[in-house]
């Protein structure tokens, strides 16, 4: 199941990312028996820390659901080495190479597997690679590295970025993280599709009417503003998270089930995607709520003064293809706004006006759901219909099973080199193909001034109405879930 004497070096080892999520998914895989006694970790980053001041930042952040795991944290913190060190120069990663060879002759290891993980800012990010090629590369076994967004901040810087990393790895050797391939929901989209057959035969615009990627985020920037300010919510969640959800609900059938035949796939279905239409979109800010207790957008000091940044969008996608042409695709995402939920809504068309449609939900959190809106005959007497949800919430049918979180999915993909749910090049291209003249449309100075909306409201009011001139029907029965008993 796992190779033995693996080492993985984490790199931005003492910043947010790291702590947040690659220690925690790295101690998860461990604790489910997913990661050898006998992996070594390195913790590499500037600061000079002592090993002991690394395992007490990262400490709080590891997940014992159970008496028995609480035991495993100290032997997984155990397999951690700390070294600090310069991302532009080589004295650090001379130091690290030393180390691990150390460590791979000692464990005799034959064809070293090494896996670099680079939780680390752009700014850094070729210097680091160009480093590891140079001192740390395992020549004679396996060499792996992870990167995290933002790969680029439109098509040309992507582009560039590209061109500095593809001389240094190959691209098998690349696993570019978007964590939301790792979540449950989202690896299930394609065994539901293509193994249900009621689905697989309606999965068309004949029979469906819209289709709804939505991302509801009940928090806005908070500290993070900077960062977000020259980003906004569709550079951060819609050009890689949604756009993905969406290429795995829409592409053809891939010829086989291995990584490159989807990826084909999935670039086929972006070149296939329509120019977006500037015309035809919502870009919102938040603002205070409206009893005062959450500040706005602008009130973040981070920001900057003015700032246009979009912290709403909702962008219609049309796929010019047999399948879809005419079908609206809405990518929908928000912070600040009345909950947090993301979810697919795929609806059907009617079957005749006096009866509602179906909906099918995929509920990819909080609480993994798949629910079917479905018209039955009220139960008794009456012959009337009304709709009911056919319901598949996880927790309630699937008990004590461990559903890995995204970040432990991926590491365990990458250490297997699986690259099924990583990026590859040309898909990132496509999407940035995709969305860069938008954005560089909705940043230059001719831009449309973001519609103001409440922080923790829906979003901006014009939101219903538009989804609804997108084929979306709101129907009391869309919103109830549960839904009431039939009385
Ligand atoms: C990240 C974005 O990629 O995804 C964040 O940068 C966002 O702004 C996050 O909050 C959402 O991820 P998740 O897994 O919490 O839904």
């Amino acid at each position: 199941e796992f190779q033995e004497n693996t080492v993985i070096t984490v790199f931005g080892a003492s910043g947010d990312l790291a702590k947040k999520k690659t220690f925690p998914a790295l101690f998860g895989l461990f604790r489910e028996g997913h990661l050898s006694a006998s992996t070594k970790i390195y913790g590499y980053a500037r600061s000079h820390l002592s090993i002991e001041e690394l395992k007490s930042r990262i400490r709080p952040f590891l997940k014992t659901p159970t008496e028995e795991s609480k035991s495993k944290v100290e032997p997984f913190l155990d397999l951690i080495s700390y070294i600090s060190g310069p991302y532009d120069t080589n004295e650090g990663f001379i130091k690290l190479n030393d180390d691990i060879v150390k460590f791979e002759k000692d464990a005799k290891v034959e064809e070293p597997h090494r896996l670099f993980y680079l939780a680390l800012p752009p700014s850094v990010f070729v210097d680091v690679a160009k480093q590891l090629k140079e001192n740390v590369y395992a020549t004679n076994g396996v060499t792996r590295i992870i990167v995290e967004k933002p790969f680029g901040h439109d098509l040309k810087s992507s582009r560039e970025l590209q061109e500095q990393l593809a001389p240094l790895f190959k691209e098998e050797e690349l696993f570019r993280i978007d964590h939301y391939l790792g979540k449950e929901m989202v690896k299930n989209l394609l065994n539901l599709r293509f193994g249900n057959q009621f689905l697989n035969s309606s999965w068309n615009k004949e029979s469906i009417q819209s289709i709804q990627v939505s991302f509801k985020e009940p928090f806005g920037t908070e500290g993070r503003g900077g960062y977000f300010d020259s980003i906004g919510i569709i550079r951060d969640v819609i050009q890689n998270h949604l756009l993905q959800v969406l290429t795995l609900l829409t592409i053809e059938p891939p010829k086989s089930y291995d990584s490159e035949s989807v990826r084909d796939e999935k670039v086929k279905l972006l070149k296939a995607i329509k120019p977006l239409d500037f015309n035809d979109l919502i870009v919102g800010q938040y603002t205070a709520s409206e009893d005062g207790t959450k500040p706005s957008y602008l009130d973040d000091e981070t920001v900057n003064p003015g700032s246009k940044a979009v912290t709403f969008a909702a962008i219609p996608l049309y796929i010019d293809n047999e399948r879809w042409s005419g079908v609206p695709i809405v990518l929908r995402a928000g912070k600040a706004l009345d909950v947090g939920k993301v979810e697919i809504r795929i609806q059907y068309k009617p079957t005749s006006p006096e009866v509602p449609s179906n909906e099918l939900v995929i509920r990819i959190q909080p609480s993994e759901a798949i629910y079917i809106k479905l018209n039955t005959k009220q139960p008794g007497l009456s012959t009337s219909s009304t709709i009911v949800d056919l319901d598949l919430t996880y927790k309630n049918r699937f008990e004590n099973f461990w559903i890995p979180e995204a970040y432990e999915s991926l590491i365990r993909d990458s250490l297997r080199g699986d690259h099924s749910n990583f990026v590859r090049d040309d898909e990132l291209d496509e999407s940035w193909a995709l969305f860069t003249p938008l954005l560089n449309h909705l940043e230059s100075d001719s831009a449309p001034a973001p519609i103001l909306y409440p922080y923790g409201s829906r979003g901006p009011k014009e939101l219903s109405s538009f989804l609804e001139k997108h084929g979306y029907v709101f129907s009391e029965t869309t919103y109830q879930w549960p839904v009431t008993k039939p009385s």
